[in-house]
């Protein structure tokens, strides 16, 4: 099975997790596309849709699925997102879209987390993927010194500006090892609008697609 037909997987078993009249969490991604398209069969059975990304909101509204603002629903039952990496605790690296900050967001305001992959994205260590951080633009050096200071090498995305408005750096070479404290260390630095660790609020179901099927892991 190729890696675009084990995220459709991964997108098909969440479905089990959406309820009729619920307000469905939305993420962002090629995996959470595949989710939209799944979701579209029910649209008439759902109240609509919470999104976490200008793209996603584009897709939904195509799908004929009412997009709502998360100011008006209030807390969410569900939100369904990818992720680019995952580990067995269900610790997360997110924003390779560039939307970590939406997309923490919708799973904070969110009962159940559903994130949803490949097998290729699941690792023991975080941090091969380079961990986005979005900044706002005039702290983008500041921040870049103090994360070089802790190790890493941040890397400003070329040409990208987040639905926000702001940047993202993407620091490569970090070790996670404990992704709950560099979540908070980072996401104190003056200037850092969010870090891309989802650890202290992770996922609550990792549904891992892979040859044999999809495993679910659950906290
Ligand atoms: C978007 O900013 C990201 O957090 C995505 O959830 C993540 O990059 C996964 O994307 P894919 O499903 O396209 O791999």
């Amino acid at each position: 099975m190729d890696a675009d037909a084990k995220k459709k997987a991964a997108a098909r078993a969440a479905l089990d997790y959406v309820e009729d009249g619920m307000t469905v969490g939305v993420g962002t991604g090629s995996t959470v596309n595949h989710f939209i398209a799944a979701l579209k069969d029910r649209r008439h059975r759902i109240a609509g849709a919470v999104s976490s990304s200008e793209a996603s909101t584009r897709l939904l509204a195509e799908s004929g699925i009412e997009v709502k603002s998360l100011n008006d629903t209030g807390d969410l039952a569900l939100y369904v997102d990818g992720a680019d990496e995952a580990t067995r605790h269900l610790a997360l690296i997110k924003g390779g879209g560039g939307a970590l900050t939406r997309e923490k967001i919708v799973a904070a305001a969110s009962r159940r987390f559903v994130c949803i992959v490949d097998d290729t994205k699941l690792v023991d260590v975080l941090g091969r993927f380079p961990l986005p951080v979005e900044v706002i633009p005039m702290a983008r050096s500041l921040v870049a010194r103090k994360l070089a200071g802790m190790g890493g090498q941040p890397v400003l995305r070329q040409g990208f500006r987040t639905d926000n408005g702001n940047e993202i750096l993407d620091v490569h070479n970090l070790k996670i090892t404990d992704p709950v404290a560099l979540e908070e260390k980072i996401g104190l630095l003056v200037g850092v609008v969010e870090v891309g660790l989802f650890a202290r609020r992770g996922a609550d179901v990792l549904l891992v697609a892979g040859d044999g099927g999809v495993r679910k892991l659950t906290r």
